[in-house]
């Protein structure tokens, strides 16, 4: 069994996702291009980049929803499992393997509550199926009550306790968002692939999610792949960070490094990185959450764009 390490120890020799040369093509249009990544054990790596750089391309590619037609994709989910190939598998394999997700476009049952939204996705790993619950099995039962109880203590987690039994519709933008979170956790994965989970939510509300993140990385021993546009929230949680751009790498390392790489601030402020290069020697504090920057790198719930199937 490999040891688990979290935060800035993660161990570079235990890998969750060893993506090699993956290149992703629609028709004409290239969205991942011999992208290569590792993401470590206990890390929290936080991929960025502008519209349409290809980060939610990138998570339908880890989660089995688009199949890349170069490269290859290696999951280990939980500590000590072996590495296997993620291409040509369904998505709900995926999911078993240890990987748990949200949506750029929120996706839960709106006239559920919130408490049976986060059952829905513990009960898709149990073994319980419609015939044993209509016969009322012993077992079954018992699962019933232990997913319950998970459930209520996810939701606490999450701080909706006292939300249980409202319905996911009626919770605002960042309760929901907080919902998902609950839910993706209701299969005890190994790696919380989050997108975009601040898209349309409040200074507050993205403090908590700064928080939430933090704790499920090291009270659940969780590694967390986040997209994110809010800068802010990316630089303080981020123990790494990737930077994607026309489907390309640009950029990779530690918060402080890519915040002030000429490559980056340029692929942001769409200049090339020498004009970047310059700017930042005539203002040497520029960076990516400064003044001018950071409007471009605010995300809004209208221009979140479709992506893909329902993962369970
Ligand atoms: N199913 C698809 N069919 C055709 N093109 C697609 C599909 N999915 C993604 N793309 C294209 O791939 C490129 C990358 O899109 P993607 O959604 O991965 O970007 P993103 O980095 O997540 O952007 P955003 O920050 O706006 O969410 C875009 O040009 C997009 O139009
Ligand atoms: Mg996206």
């Amino acid at each position: 069994m490999t040891a688990v390490t979290v935060g800035s120890e993660a161990h570079e020799s235990d890998i969750v996702f060893d993506v090699e040369h993956v290149t992703l093509r629609f028709g004409g249009v290239t969205s991942l291009n011999d992208v290569s990544l590792r993401m470590y054990r206990g890390e929290i790596l936080a991929i960025i980049g502008p519209n349409g750089a290809g980060k939610t391309s990138l998570f339908n590619s880890l989660t089995g929803v688009y199949t890349p037609q170069e490269g290859s994709i290696m999951l280990s989910g939980r500590a000590g499992d072996p590495p296997q190939s993620v291409l040509g598998k369904k998505t709900h394999v995926v999911n078993h393997l240890g990987v748990g997700r949200t949506f750029q476009n929120i996706r839960l049952f709106p006239a559920l509550t919130a408490l049976e939204n986060v059952q829905v996705g513990i009960e898709a790993r149990q073994r319980s199926g419609p015939i044993s619950a209509m016969l009322g099995l012993p077992w079954q039962r018992r699962e019933q009550r232990e997913s319950t109880h998970f459930a209520y203590q996810l939701l606490g987690e999450v701080g909706l306790a006292p939300k249980a039994n409202e319905l996911a519709a009626s919770l605002p933008y960042g309760e929901q968002r907080r919902l998902e979170i609950a839910r993706a956790l209701g299969t005890n994965p190994g790696v919380l692939l989050l997108d975009e989970p601040a898209a349309g939510t409040n200074p507050v509300e993205k403090r908590e999610l700064a928080q939430l993140i933090q704790r499920v990385n090291t009270d659940r021993l969780v590694s967390v792949l986040l997209i994110e546009h809010d800068m802010k929230l990316v630089m303080s949680v981020a123990h790494r960070i990737v930077v994607l751009n026309f489907g390309e790498k640009i950029a990779e390392g530690a918060p402080a490094a890519i915040q002030r790489d000429p490559a980056v601030i340029a692929a942001y402020l769409g200049t090339s990185a020498e004009e970047a290069a310059a700017q930042a020697a005539a203002a040497p504090d520029v960076q990516l959450i400064e003044g001018t920057t950071e409007a471009p790198l605010e995300a809004t719930p209208e221009d979140t764009r479709d992506d893909g199937e329902v993962n369970p």
